[in-house]
């Protein structure tokens, strides 16, 4: 049984796109996931095949009509436990979290909107989640669907090596990475840094956790805030004695 992706979309062909090529798209032709498409446009009214209709209220752009999206949705025949999500700039932020868990389930079935979205009461009769992947505005959720997918694909079970998977940990620490060097020693009379070839592992362990500190308070107050305050309630809790190992959990290199 095979990790299932369905795409509601007026840009079918637009799928897997680059997830048809490297790791993705071997686990696509390997059958570790799928990725079907169903055409909002097929779905549409009258003659021209209308999907969306102009805003109750009035206002500007055109909004994709509950009967249309619903028509589309019970012709995926979707699993009804299969999490079904539209990507929206009006979504909640994706995060690790949501990845880790779409990618634990059987699948998704993501719906992409143009225009000014979709009716309210179509997302919210179907339990639609809504789901942005940043703060900025994309033309359509395409692009917004291929990369929710493909972070969750990387996920899968098979899809990378050993390694990868240490570099998903890493992030979901809460911490950005440290910085990395390889040869030439020199480059452009740029040294890499000299700890990182002194062959003493502590030290580089040490180093790196310092960059990846200083990295996060420097790019992303946000996550750094966050972390401080996990790191201060572990300190709590371990005094209380009961949780010594989850300070352990917090540390992003095994020293
Ligand atoms: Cl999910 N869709 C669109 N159209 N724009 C976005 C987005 C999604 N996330 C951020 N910007």
């Amino acid at each position: 049984m095979s990790w299932q992706a369905t795409v509601v979309t007026l840009f079918p062909e637009m799928f897997p796109g680059p997830l048809g090529q490297s790791l993705a798209g071997r686990a696509l032709e390997n059958g570790v996931w799928s990725c079907r498409t169903e055409d909002l446009r097929e779905h549409g009214l009258g003659r021209h095949r209308a999907v969306d209709d102009t805003p109750f209220g009035g206002g500007a752009g055109m909004v994709i009509r509950p009967d249309v999206a619903d028509a589309a949705l019970a012709a995926t025949q979707a699993d009804a436990t299969i999490p079904c999500v539209y990507l929206t700039p009006r979504g909640r932020p994706l995060t690790q979290a949501d990845v880790r868990r779409y990618a634990a389930g059987p699948g998704v079935m993501l719906l992409c909107g143009r225009f000014e979205g979709v009716d309210e009461r179509f997302l919210q009769a179907r339990g639609v989640e809504q789901v942005s992947i940043g703060d900025y505005v994309l033309s359509g959720g395409e692009t917004a669907a291929l990369v929710l997918l493909d972070a969750c694909v990387r996920l899968l079970p098979g899809v990378m090596g050993s390694e990868q998977s240490g570099v998903e940990e890493s992030f979901s620490d809460g911490l950005l990475e440290y910085p990395h060097y390889t040869r030439p020693a020199v480059w452009d009379g740029h040294e890499v840094p000299e700890v990182l070839l002194s062959g003493n592992h502590a030290a580089i362990a040490q180093w790196r956790q310092a960059k990846a500190e200083e990295t996060t308070r420097e790019r992303r107050p946000d996550l750094w805030s966050a972390w401080l305050a996990r790191k201060n309630e572990n300190r709590t809790a371990a005094v209380g004695g009961a949780a010594q190992a989850d300070l352990r959990g917090l540390r992003r290199i095994p020293t």
